[in-house]
């Protein structure tokens, strides 16, 4: 695993977006793994000012996201496929059509999961981005998820329900289940990058690059990965 220490966020934000804009200028019909949360906010301002300064093309790239919350309609403004509307599709003017995400209504979850498993086969990730939990989950594949997992339904660690909070009036609010692609498909990426952002991070970061590859904490799973990128902002890093 590359790892890049950064002094704080913006530079974080700056650093990715240079990674993620090799890609796409590389290859104009690239297909982005992408994530929401707050880490790839600043990434996703970047991506968005060098389009309009710069004109970079997303015409022909491809998108699929990491995960969907399960009960969320994806006009629902909490939900993962309005997210990345708001914050990066609609400013890159990205057709919607190039674009893929779980759908969070779907009746038969084990028939949604086979549809995403399908898209994912035919649309290899040139660049998976990630951000990591504080509990060190990748997507929503939180610990004891095996790392052969394909798309699946999880219900999500009180953690992570906890963390999420802070985006809802309430924490009763936040869904319970989420849809979320697999291990297996995140390390079948051309190239990752991991985003760490903050001192609530600093633990599972450490987990990640210097501990055991395990299950207990999916992310470790990236020391495994041939190409994987770790951007981390100094308080992140604090405990590498
Ligand atoms: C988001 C996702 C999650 C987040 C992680 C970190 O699509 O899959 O794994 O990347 O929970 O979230 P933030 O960036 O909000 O700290």
């Amino acid at each position: 695993m590359k790892i890049i220490i950064t002094k704080d966020y913006e530079e974080l934000s700056a650093k990715a977006a240079k990674v993620m804009l090799e890609v796409v200028k590389d290859n104009p019909y690239a297909v982005l793994g992408l994530a929401t949360g707050t880490t790839p906010l600043g990434l996703y301002a970047h991506m968005i000012a060098d389009h309009e300064k710069h004109g970079t093309s997303y015409a022909h790239i491809r998108t699929v996201n990491l995960d969907e919350y399960k009960g969320l309609a994806k006009t629902h403004p909490q939900s993962y496929a309005y997210f990345m509307r708001k914050n990066l599709f609609d400013g890159l003017g990205i057709d919607p059509e190039n674009t893929n995400i779980e759908n969070g209504m779907a009746a038969d979850e084990a028939k949604e999961c086979a549809r995403y498993d399908a898209l994912l086969e035919q649309l290899p990730r040139d660049l998976q981005l990630l951000g990591l939990g504080s509990n060190g989950h990748i997507a929503f594949n939180e610990p004891g998820t095996p790392f052969s997992s394909g798309t699946h339904v999880v219900t999500l660690a009180e953690s992570t329900v906890k963390d999420n909070a802070r985006l809802f009036d309430d924490i009763s609010e936040v869904p319970r289940k989420a849809f979320t692609m697999g291990i297996k498909q995140i390390m079948q990426a051309k190239k990752i990058l991991i985003l760490a952002s903050g001192a609530n991070k600093a633990d599972a970061v450490c987990k990640m690059v210097k501990g055991e590859v395990t299950e207990a904490v999916p992310a470790s799973v990236l020391q495994l990965h041939p190409d994987c990128i770790l951007i981390a902002d100094r308080e992140a890093a604090a405990k590498l």
